[in-house]
C-alpha cells in the first residue's frame, strides 16, 4: 500500500524500532522502576535513554520534566485539566485539534473563560489577535504548532514571547512538528510541550509524553503506584512520578528511543527537507488540476507535511475509498478537528488528507495524481 496518512501515524518505522521492541520483549521488559533485578534496572535504563533522547530533541535541560504519557491526547489533558481552574480565562484557536478542544469545553462547563481566536483561510493564527485577547485573568495560551488539516505551522516563537511578556503559561501542542520541525522550549518559552511518540518521532503507538517546565505546578488526576514512597498511601509530588502511576509501556518506549536514534542520525532539518520537497510536488502537481480544490495556504511557506483537498464533485470519503482501492491510504473528513471545517467552508463534506513522510517517494506522489485524475474521469 502507498502509505500517505503519517498525520495520523507514521508507517513504516525506521526496521530498528520493530527490532529494539521485539529485543525489549523477549529479553529485559521487566517493570522499570518496580524493582531492583537486573532486568528491572535494565528496562528502567531504557525509560532513562528515552527521556534523554527527547530531552536531545527539544532542549530540555532536565530529563525528570518529562512524563510519559500514552499519547499526545493524554498529554494535553494534564497541561489543560491540570493548568486551569474555575474563574480562569484561556486563549486558544479555532484550528486546535479535538484533543485541545474538547478538554476546554470541559473546562468551559467548569467556570474557565475560553477565548478561540480565529485565523485566516490559509490557516494562519495573527499573534497580534491573541495579544488582543489577553484579560487580567488569562492564565495559559493554548496553539498547535502545526495544523492537522492544513499543515499550518504557527509562529509560536511570537506568540511564546507574548506569553513570557504578560507571564502566561504557554502550552503547545506538538503533534504534527515533533520530529519534523525543530522545536527549543527554551526560545519558545514553552511551559508546557505535548508530543506524540507514534507519528514524527517514528515511535510506536502507544507513546507521548509531557515536558513541564521547573516549578509549574500541576493537578493530577492519575494516582496510583508510581515505584516511589511505597509505603505511603499519598500520591508522590515529584515529577514524573507525579503523573505516571502505573506500568510504563516499555516495549512502546523503548522502540521510540529507536525512532529518535533514527531522527537524529538523519536530522530534523533534512527529514524536514526531505517531507517538504515532497509536499513541493504533490502542490505543484494538484494546483494543475483544474477540478481540485486545495485548502489552506498553497505555498510551501510555514507548513508541515499535511496537505486537504477536495474533487470538484465528489464527497471525500468517496475520494478515500477509490484511492483505497487503488491501494493508497489517505484520511478523509473532518480529521478530529472540529472548528477549522467553517473558516476553510468544508463543514459539509470534510477534506481529503493527504500526509507524506520521511519514507515516500516521488513515485508514491505520482501514483497518487493518477489516481486522482482517474477517479474524476470516472465519475
Ligand atoms: N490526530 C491524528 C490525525 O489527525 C490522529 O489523523
Amino acid at each position: 500500500m502507498i502509505y500517505l496518512d503519517n498525520a495520523a501515524t507514521s508507517f513504516p518505522k525506521p526496521s530498528k524500532v520493530y527490532e529494539e521492541v521485539l529485543n525489549c520483549m523477549k529479553n529485559y521488559c521487566a517493570n522499570p522502576g518496580r524493582g531492583s533485578h537486573n532486568m528491572a534496572i535494565k528496562s528502567a535504563l531504557k525509560v532513562m535513554e528515552a527521556r534523554n533522547l527527547i530531552s536531545e530533541v527539544f532542549n530540555i535541560k532536565d530529563l525528570l520534566n518529562i512524563v510519559f504519557t500514552s499519547n499526545a491526547t493524554e498529554a494535553l489533558n494534564i497541561a489543560i485539566r491540570g493548568t486551569l481552574k474555575k474563574g480562569d480565562h484561556v486563549i486558544s484557536t479555532v484550528i486546535e485539534h479535538n484533543s485541545v478542544l474538547r478538554p476546554l469545553n470541559l473546562m468551559a462547563k467548569n467556570g474557565v473563560e475560553v477565548t478561540l481566536v480565529s485565523c485566516d483561510r490559509g490557516g494562519f493564527i495573527n499573534p497580534l489577535d491573541i495579544k488582543d485577547a489577553i484579560k487580567v485573568n488569562t492564565k495559559a495560551i493554548i496553539i498547535n504548532h502545526a495544523s492537522n488539516v492544513l499543515g499550518t505551522v504557527q509562529d509560536i516563537k511570537s506568540i511564546g514571547k507574548i506569553a513570557k511578556s504578560y507571564g502566561l503559561i504557554f502550552i503547545v501542542d506538538a503533534s504534527q512538528s515533533a520530529g519534523s520541525i525543530n522545536i527549543d522550549i527554551d526560545k519558545d518559552n514553552i511551559a508546557l510541550l505535548a508530543f506524540p511518540g507514534h507519528k514524527g518521532l517514528l515511535g510506536p503507538q502507544g507513546t507521548g509524553g509531557l515536558y513541564i517546565k521547573e516549578g509549574l505546578s500541576l493537578k493530577s488526576f492519575k494516582v496510583g503506584g508510581t515505584g516511589s514512597s511505597s509505603n505511603s498511601m499519598k500520591q508522590p509530588n515529584e515529577i514524573p512520578d507525579k503523573f505516571e502511576s502505573g506500568t510504563l509501556n516499555t516495549p512502546g518506549i523503548a522502540g521510540l528511543c529507536a525512532g529518535i536514534d533514527f531522527i537524529k542520525k538523519i536530522g530534523i532539518n533534512n527529514i524536514y527537507k526531505e517531507e517538504m520537497s515532497l509536499l513541493e510536488e504533490l502542490l505543484l502537481e494538484l494546483k494543475k488540476l483544474p477540478f481540485v480544490k486545495i485548502y489552506g495556504s498553497n505555498t510551501l511557506e510555514n507548513k508541515a507535511s499535511v496537505l486537504s483537498f477536495n474533487i470538484e464533485g465528489i464527497d471525500a470519503s468517496i475520494v478515500g475509498e477509490e484511492l483505497n482501492e487503488a491501494n493508497i491510504a489517505v484520511r478523509t473528513g473532518y480529521h478530529c478537528a472540529a472548528l477549522i471545517h467553517k473558516v476553510i467552508g468544508t463543514e459539509y463534506m470534510g477534506t481529503v488528507r493527504v500526509s507524506p513522510g520521511y519514507f515516500n517517494t516521488s513515485k508514491d506522489i505520482e501514483d497518487l495524481i493518477k489516481s486522482i485524475i482517474k477517479i474524476y474521469k470516472s465519475k
